[in-house]
């Protein structure tokens, strides 16, 4: 490659509300490996990720949090940057909605399209999915709830903007189905056939129900809707309408963005309809993968069915996360989730297969040849295949890195490192080492072996960045001998090549042990809303020493008297033998119970409060009870007690 040609690639911008999961971990693991091997291949590369951080959704969270929708995301948007740091992810730029330049460039786009005619005022009515910000037509619900999250609709109506989209339809259907922009192309009849054809309806593209969004220049009652402003990252982030980047002309238009089947809709039809309106270049490739479902089910962090990668990367190395997530995934379909299908592949193709290639490769030739190939040579039976195999594998691989079929790719690759592992087994090393003649062929054995190494985790480099350098220096590979240039020929490491045992790249891990593990914390993280508020609650609470406990006088207190407070719907007026004396305390439980039902009853007090005037009644002390909820769902119980005289202290 004379100029270098560039290669853009994306992942969608997740919306931080929620930390990441492995779902998200396999779109950004995907990206991540495409772009590495494009550098590899001496492309120019940018790869693209971010946070799309404006929409209801976050301003809801923000609000349980009791902070600032601008506090919420940053907090979030620094833990997905801490993921990718911990998976190893080489992004070139990171974008949050929320930078300045992105609102500035999409608040031009929105003025764009609304001068070209394309935007329009109206009104919107229909089923308002809140958890997706999407509204949908009869026709698209299912069983009456929203078709992406399953829960309940309500109808809803507002002013709003409309992108008009009916325009771009015939050209869209085009693109479905006449290019290789969908990627896999089957997927286009359900889009053509759900959405084109019924007629492409406009899109609303504000809102003025909720402010956390890009405001409307010309309106500022509106905001930007959700999808607008996201998928317009694409775009911005390489300075198209802003002064912060100036890359556009380089890299538009992206050679691929990936997403899941969950945002298919808005990239494979609105997006090239927001082109073509704007009168961009398209894309070249959408590639859709499946789902990773977990028990069936689509993966969340609102199911609750969530493995935290950053405990499974810690367990068992970011590359083997990396390598099963791959693997286990064919473009298109749905795949399932399992930590016993991903310690056991962890185990067969990592552990046995590419980890004890290269860990008895390394070790026969310390032990045959004290770490240093002599240079004689003898050609033998099995060499011709394996080093066809090994020769071969790159230009498969580029077909599939080409295709985005990282699973193919991957298969590829492991089956050069069966065949090796075959090899050894056919030529029994330990055999010709018994036999000082056979010294030459047992040489070419090793370097055989050594030299596929090399090739394979050349290749694999781009997959496992991490693990795969190890293994090249393991077996004596420089920088030059490890280059996707010579991934395609043999007998490249040197005649006399040294070797240099290493840690196991990847240590064998005990089945059953790490099953009940790993089940038993995801039982801990499976824990339901409630739970999750509590603890969050413990949290918050500030620790005190015994001596502030024990300045709380809490003591048995027998009810002998009960009335309500006049011109209070509220507050009861108790009399309270402590033991001594009778006392009167005043409590906001009038909701609860009748003045009648406690007395008799022995309660627990707190002795040793400063009288307060509470509606004109001094009040001694404080009664306590348990508590839960708040507003109509709030549930109270006064604590009693049985068998114990009034007075008796509570410590
Ligand atoms: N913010 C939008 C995307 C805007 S792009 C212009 C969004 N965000 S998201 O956080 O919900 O991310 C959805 C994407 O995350 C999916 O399309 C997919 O790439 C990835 N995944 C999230 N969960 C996943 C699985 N369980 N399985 C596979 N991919 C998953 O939608």
């Amino acid at each position: 490659m004379c100029k270098k040609e560039t290669f853009y690639i994306t992942t969608p911008i997740y919306y931080p509300s929620g930390n990441p999961h492995i779902g998200h971990c396999y779109t950004t693991v995907a990206c991540d490996s495409i772009a590495r091997y494009r550098r590899m291949q001496g492309y120019d590369v940018m790869f693209l990720t971010g946070t799309d951080e404006h929409g209801l959704k976050i301003e809801q969270k923000a609000a349980e949090k009791g902070v600032s929708p601008k506090e919420y995301v940053d907090e979030i948007a620094e833990i997905f940057k801490g993921l990718w740091r911990f998976m190893n992810i080489s992004y070139d730029r990171y974008i949050r909605t929320t930078d300045d330049y992105h609102v500035e460039s999409v608040q031009k786009i929105f003025k764009t399209l609304y001068d070209k005619g394309y935007i329009y005022k109206g009104e919107y009515s229909g089923k308002y999915c809140t958890p997706c910000e999407s509204f949908w037509t009869e026709s698209q619900l299912v069983d009456g709830k929203c078709p992406e999250c399953g829960r309940e609709v309500t109808e809803a109506k507002e002013e709003a903007y409309f992108f008009k989209m009916s325009p771009f339809a015939d050209r869209i259907e085009k693109l479905l189905t006449e290019t290789d922009y969908l990627r896999p192309k089957t997927r286009a009849t359900e889009l053509v056939n759900n959405f084109i054809r019924p007629g492409l309806e406009d899109l609303c593209v504000s809102r003025t129900t909720f402010k956390w969004g890009i405001p409307v220049t010309f309106d500022d009652k509106h905001v930007v809707y959700v999808w607008i402003d996201a998928l317009s990252n694409y775009i911005t982030a390489l300075g198209y309408l802003n002064d912060r980047y100036d890359d556009y002309d380089k890299y538009w238009p992206a050679d691929t963005h990936m997403v899941a089947k969950d945002i298919m809709r808005f990239h494979a039809i609105i997006w090239p309809a927001m082109l073509m309106a704007l009168e961009l270049p398209l894309p070249k490739h959408l590639a859709v993968h499946g789902w990773i479902t977990f028990n069936g089910q689509k993966m969340s962090k609102s199911l609750g069915n969530v493995v935290d990668p950053f405990i499974l990367g810690e367990r068992y190395g970011a590359d083997a996360i990396r390598y099963h997530i791959m693997r286990e995934m064919a473009l298109g379909s749905d795949s399932s989730f399992s930590n016993e299908i991903m310690i056991n592949r962890i185990n067969s193709d990592l552990a046995n297969g590419l980890g004890n290639l290269v860990s008895r490769t390394v070790a026969m030739v310390e032990k045959y040849f004290g770490g240093t190939l002599p240079s004689e040579r003898e050609a033998g039976e099995f060499d011709d295949d394996l080093i066809g195999q090994a020769t071969s594998l790159r230009a498969k691989v580029d077909g599939f890195i080409e295709k985005t079929q990282l699973q193919n790719a991957l298969a590829e690759i492991f089956k050069v490192v069966s065949r090796a592992n075959k090899y050894i087994d056919e030529t029994a090393p330990w055999i010709l080492a018994k036999d000082e003649n056979n010294r030459a062929r047992l040489a070419t054995v090793l370097y055989n072996l050594l030299d596929t190494i090399r090739i394979v985790a050349t290749l694999l480099s781009a997959f496992m960045p991490t693990t795969m350098p190890k293994a090249l220096e393991q077996i004596g590979a420089d920088e030059n001998s490890a280059s996707y240039e010579n991934a395609d020929k043999f007998n490249v490491l040197p005649e006399n090549v040294t070797v240099k045992k290493g840690e196991a790249l990847f240590p064998r891990i005990d089945v059953e042990k790490e099953i009940e593990e790993l089940n038993s914390i995801i039982k801990n993280n499976d824990e339901d809303p409630r739970a999750a508020k509590i603890r969050e609650e413990l949290a918050g609470v500030a620790q005190i020493g015994i001596d502030d406990f024990a300045a709380s006088d809490i003591r048995v207190g027998e009810v002998k008297a009960c009335e309500k407070v006049k011109k209070s719907k509220k507050l009861l007026k108790f009399t309270i033998f402590d033991g001594a004396d009778e006392r009167t305390i005043v409590s906001g439980i009038a909701m609860f119970y009748q003045p009648e039902e406690l007395v008799g009853k022995k309660i627990l007090f707190v002795s040793n409060l400063k009288p307060v005037k509470l509606c004109g009644v001094e009040s001694h002390g404080m009664i306590l009870s348990a508590v839960e909820g708040e507003g109509k769902d709030e549930k109270l119980q006064v604590l009693t007690i049985d068998g114990m005289p009034a007075g008796a202290k509570i410590c």
